[in-house]
């Protein structure tokens, strides 16, 4: 990895360890109990109502039965929801994160609900300590887009997929309201912050950790830039997903008219204008 990255890479590591990912806009007490582990997963569910099909975080995305045995890697795991799903469901689970922090707290979870220890390890995404063609599914949720080497991540996932082997992941869309409306014009435009800030810098600034003063690097995709980043792939679908609260809070949310348009517009919106894409491939 080129100097200026592997500075921004560690500077992306070190954000994440200081700020684990616990899906709340307020900076959370980490108090790893069964209490704590639960309230993220309830939030999880809550804030992607799209993924769920019960009460499984992502149940509704990931046919976790049909991972029974499966050789599974669970990639930026946070505090291991989805690691702990895939375990109770019998795959053979390894799980990765830059952060000591996440890697700490997924094995805390797992002794939390007395499952055995997982394979847990502190590593990079864009260079794995994995041989070629281990895994037969890598789950990819909200990651991506913080790597500043994002295509050798992608190279390193294809790398370590069996043949046939397929991957999921969640990144954010840059076609959407999200970035075009709520970022880049409220913000950008009329609040003047593109005066003094790049768009990079702003989508840090407004993404994750917006009550944190923002974190390191989060970058947005199209449908075409994922399309081309994955074209190494022998299939790829992605779809775009979101609640339709973005559309209801419109044109600001004090003044949430888009609440009033008919059901179906809005979800119409939302299929093509909503936050996150979802991306299915196979190798
Ligand atoms: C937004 S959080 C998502 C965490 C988890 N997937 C979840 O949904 O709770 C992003 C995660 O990516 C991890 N991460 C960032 N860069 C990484 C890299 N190069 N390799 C592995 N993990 C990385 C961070 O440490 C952090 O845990």
């Amino acid at each position: 990895m080129e100097e200026k990255n592997e500075n921004l890479n560690k500077k992306v590591a070190a954000w994440w360890d200081d700020n684990p990912f616990v899906y709340s806009f307020e900076k959370k007490e980490v108090a790893p109990n069964v209490d704590f582990f639960r309230e993220v997963d309830r939030k999880f569910i809550k804030w992607t109502p799209w993924g769920q099909r019960d009460m499984r975080p992502l149940s509704g995305m990931i046919d976790y039965n049909k991972l029974r045995d499966k050789k599974v890697l669970d990639i930026a795991v946070g505090t291991g929801w989805s690691t702990e799903q895939f375990a109770r469901h019998g795959a053979t689970t390894t799980a990765i994160d830059i952060s000591p922090k996440a890697i700490d707290l997924t094995k805390k979870r797992f002794k939390t609900f007395d499952l055995p220890e997982p394979e847990a390890l502190v590593a990079d995404a864009q260079n794995m300590p994995f041989a070629d063609g281990t895994f037969d599914f890598v789950l990819a949720w909200g990651c991506l887009m913080h790597m500043p080497d994002t295509e050798k991540a992608i190279r390193e996932i294809h790398r370590v997929l069996k043949p046939g082997g397929r991957m999921a992941a969640m990144m954010y869309n840059k076609n959407s309201l999200h970035w075009w409306y709520y970022i880049w014009l409220s913000k950008g435009i009329l609040r003047g912050k593109l005066l003094s800030m790049s768009a990079q810098q702003l989508a840090n600034r407004y993404t994750d950790g917006v009550y944190q003063g923002g974190n390191q690097l989060t970058k947005f995709y199209s449908r075409k830039d994922i399309k081309k980043m994955f074209s190494m792939f022998n299939s790829c679908k992605v779809r775009v997903y979101d609640t339709t609260t973005p559309i209801d809070h419109l044109p600001h949310r004090r003044v949430p008219m888009g609440s009033i348009l008919p059901i179906r517009f809005k979800n119409y919106l939302t299929k093509k204008l909503g936050q996150s894409l979802w991306i299915e491939v196979q190798k």
